[in-house]
């Protein structure tokens, strides 16, 4: 590999309209990677934080593969840099690796620009030995993405549109329960998308007696567990994304109390983004 700059990216892929694929020069963070773990990152020295999950890793080349979906400020700016350009930092690997031990079959559940973050959990879950079913659903054919990795890193791939313009019309809930009534025994069932389909997969795998987990996301500052942005309840209990999670037990979730908090600077996004495009 020729000689790269620190946090320059080195590959850049349209996914879809709204998504992208970048690789990163980030030796540091690449040698640590988990699946499951995400960095934090800014576009330049005024810019704000923001978390992506990590969509692989390359130790030899010392690269992190990122998937994000543009959908404000920073992931704008994102859409404006070029193979050759350099983020301004990043940090990481950050949070929990996703658990892994003792399960010999899965379901991953992932929901539309979810299926970014499903992706290095499912294929890494794969790789471990662990037999992985991936449902993915998006709302249209047009939003389709990663089809060809997902086939090749997994057991078994259920695509979903809930216009059935492609693979099956139904949501991502019919599907698994479809699955779970034809009698697969998943040790787990983990679901990665917006909170909603989140929570019904997640209270879908409990009626069925199944363990559940959910990657949740959250606004980030620190990363550490410092500022309290990223905090949601867990049993009772305050946790935080970035150290705790990213992956909690989805029967403990307070779903209400997350999907409300999602929408917390929904004003103040909107702004920024015609900020952005002015
Ligand atoms: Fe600050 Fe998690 S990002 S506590």
């Amino acid at each position: 590999m020729l000689k790269m700059k620190m946090f320059e990216i080195t590959e850049k892929r349209k996914l879809n309209e709204n998504m992208t694929w970048l690789v990163i020069y980030a030796p540091l963070v690449a040698r640590k990677a988990r699946p499951g773990q995400f960095i934090i990152l800014r576009t330049d020295e005024y810019g704000e934080r923001i978390p992506l999950t990590m969509a692989g890793h390359n130790e030899e080349d010392g690269t992190i593969d990122l998937i994000y979906a543009t959908v404000g400020r920073t992931t704008m700016l994102m859409d404006q840099l070029e193979e050759g350009d350099c983020f301004a930092d990043i940090v990481g690997p950050l949070g929990k690796p996703t658990h892994m031990e003792g399960l010999k079959k899965v379901c991953v559940v992932g929901g539309g620009s979810g299926n970014a973050l499903a992706y290095p959990l499912a294929t890494g879950m794969h790789k471990h030995g662990i037999e992985v079913d991936m449902i993915t659903g998006f709302k249209n054919k047009d939003l389709v993405i990663l089809e060809d990795e997902f086939r090749a890193g997994t057991d078994n791939l259920y695509m979903v549109t809930d216009d059935g313009s492609y693979g099956e019309k139904a949501f991502t809930t019919d599907k698994l329960k479809q699955l779970i009534e034809q009698g697969n025994k998943y040790d787990e069932v983990v679901a990665v998308g917006p909170p909603i389909m989140m929570k019904l997969v997640c209270k879908l795998a409990e009626e069925h007696g199944i363990p559940s987990v959910a990657s949740l996301t959250a606004y980030m500052i620190d990363g550490s567990g410092m500022c309290g942005g990223c905090r949601c309840i867990i049993g009772g209990e305050n946790k935080f994304v970035c150290v705790d999670g990213p992956e909690f037990d989805g029967s403990l979730v307070d779903w209400d109390e997350l999907i409300q908090r999602s929408t917390y600077y929904a004003d103040q996004e909107a702004e920024d983004r015609a900020h952005v495009c002015r």
